[in-house]
């Protein structure tokens, strides 16, 4: 790899399961956050929100959600990272603010987000629109290219993928920052939820432990699949 302060981060973010009790600066911590909120995302409609624990007594009901592993029990910081799959229209809104701030909406931004977004995001009440979307974009799909109408299932993995290039960035920007990160989904969503108080159509889509790593906190050496299997060319 090129030598590049990105590929060092790249190559040495490891996860890690072992913390030091070290403190993680809130500044540190802010730039990694900030970095997150700059990865892309469906539509650019940012459909994450990352919730730092600093509730004792949360952190430690937090901690047991996360099945008491021990990256969450030792890290000095615990983050849940939330998707919202409701949250489309108040970002479409915010996103068109934005732009009207800074000049006449260009004619490509209002289709965009007053035509395109809604008709993609729109499911009605129950998600009853949902099924006969998906089935109007299959049959169209036979005559001409057509994109996938959503349903709320497919919303639903839109919001978890945007989210989890989110989680991506921020571990990153943690390592380039001398930090480490540790990725959970092993862990309890009902009680999760439960204890983080979220809404229908907010999800947990995964914990992140947060701190430096001890002498033994990298458990087992990289196995990284063949690269044939992981990129081919047709
Ligand atoms: C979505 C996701 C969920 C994960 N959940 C856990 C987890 O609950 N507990 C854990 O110890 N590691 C978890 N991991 C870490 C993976 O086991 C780890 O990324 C993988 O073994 C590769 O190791 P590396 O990250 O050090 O390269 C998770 C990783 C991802 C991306």
């Amino acid at each position: 790899m090129p030598e590049s302060a990105f590929y060092a981060a790249v190559e040495s973010r490891r996860t890690v399961r072992d913390f030091l009790p070290d403190p993680v600066p809130r500044e540190v911590l802010d730039r990694a956050l900030d970095a997150a909120r700059l990865a892309p995302s469906s539509s650019n409609l940012q459909p994450w929100e990352f919730i730092i624990i600093r509730d004792p007594k949360v952190r430690q009901a937090a901690n047991a959600a996360c099945l008491d592993q021990q990256p969450a029990k030792t890290a000095p910081v615990l983050i849940a990272l939330v998707t919202h799959r409701d949250t489309w229209r108040r970002n479409r809104d915010e996103i068109l603010r934005i732009f009207k701030g800074r000049g006449p909406l260009r004619p490509s931004q209002a289709a965009y987000y007053r035509r395109i977004v809604p008709l993609i995001y729109t499911t009605g009440p129950f998600g009853i629109l949902g099924p006969l979307k998906r089935f109007f974009s299959r049959v169209a799909s036979l005559f001409k290219p057509t994109p996938n109408l959503m349903s709320r299932s497919d919303i639903r993995i839109m919001a978890h993928k945007s989210t989890a290039l989110a989680a991506a960035t921020f571990m990153l920007a943690m390592r380039a920052e001398g930090y480490d990160t540790c990725p959970m989904e092993g862990f309890d969503p009902w009680r999760a939820e439960a204890l983080l108080g979220l809404p229908r159509g907010v999800e947990v889509n995964m914990f992140l432990a947060v701190g430096r790593r001890s002498d033994t906190g990298v458990w087992w050496d990289r196995a990284l699949m063949p690269r044939e299997w992981a990129v081919r060319e047709i």
